[in-house]
């Protein structure tokens, strides 16, 4: 087993990311894995702005958001307590339910794509992750399985922003397939499908 695995989990709202995190996470213990689960926003300071704004308690313009996101995920990868380069370094594999591929789609959607990469290239130089996991699923398909589960729709979960977003998803994969392992499975399956094929593939990296 490789030492350090950094596996991110990407997709529109309600694509089945926290599903798909929880069956990786569980597979790769029953394996011996050693396993830090982690996501993004993050439950640290930074994100409780971040949350706030999103269930419309604070308003910000989406610049702010964005940084508000980098400097997130610095503190994330950073921090001395909890933060993911020491996770790594202490041997775990690391699983993170969203990473900077959300930035590119989410912030990208309102300023240029090329700015939005570029005030991640901090984060980006200190860890990319080794496969970025896209889980692909219709726009409407999400709205249907976001309205049923949850009481307050979020900032950016309409069905315009989320097709907007799963197209500048796409754009964002194409600009960095040089630099970026991307693996893209067809959401709109049942969950075991779905964890099948992501642990055939999660295995050939580890
Ligand atoms: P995300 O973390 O991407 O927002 P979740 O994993 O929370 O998505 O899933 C959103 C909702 O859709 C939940 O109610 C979940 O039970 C359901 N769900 C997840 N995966 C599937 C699937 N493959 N088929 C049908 N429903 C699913
Ligand atoms: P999350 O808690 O993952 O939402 P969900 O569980 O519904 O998928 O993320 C909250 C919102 O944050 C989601 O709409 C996507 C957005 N987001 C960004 O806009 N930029 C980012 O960099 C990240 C990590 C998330």
């Amino acid at each position: 087993m490789r030492k350090k695995s950094f596996i991110a989990f990407e997709g529109i709202d309600g694509s089945g990311k926290s599903t798909q995190v929880k069956l990786l996470v569980n597979k790769l213990k029953e394996e011996g894995h050693k396993v830090y689960c982690t996501s993004e926003p993050t439950d640290r300071p930074i994100a409780a702005m971040i949350r706030d704004i999103f269930q419309h308690k604070m308003e910000a313009d989406h610049r702010t958001i964005a940084g508000l996101f980098i400097a997130d995920r610095l503190d994330h990868l950073l921090n001395k307590s909890t933060g993911i380069l020491k996770k790594l370094d202490e041997g775990y594999t690391v699983i993170i339910d969203r990473y900077y591929f959300s930035s590119y789609a989410y912030q990208g959607v309102h300023m240029s794509l090329d700015w939005v990469i570029e005030a991640n290239k901090q984060s980006a130089d200190l860890l990319r992750p080794d496969l970025n996991i896209f889980i692909d699923i219709e726009p409407d398909i999400a709205i249907q399985r976001i309205n049923k589960g949850r009481e307050i729709i979020e900032l950016y979960e309409t069905k315009e922003n989320l097709t907007n977003v799963r197209n500048k998803f796409f754009e964002a994969f194409e600009k960095q397939k040089e630099l970026e392992k991307i693996f893209i499975t067809d959401g709109n399956r049942s969950h075991d499908n779905i964890a099948c094929d992501i642990w055939r593939k999660v295995s050939e990296i580890l």
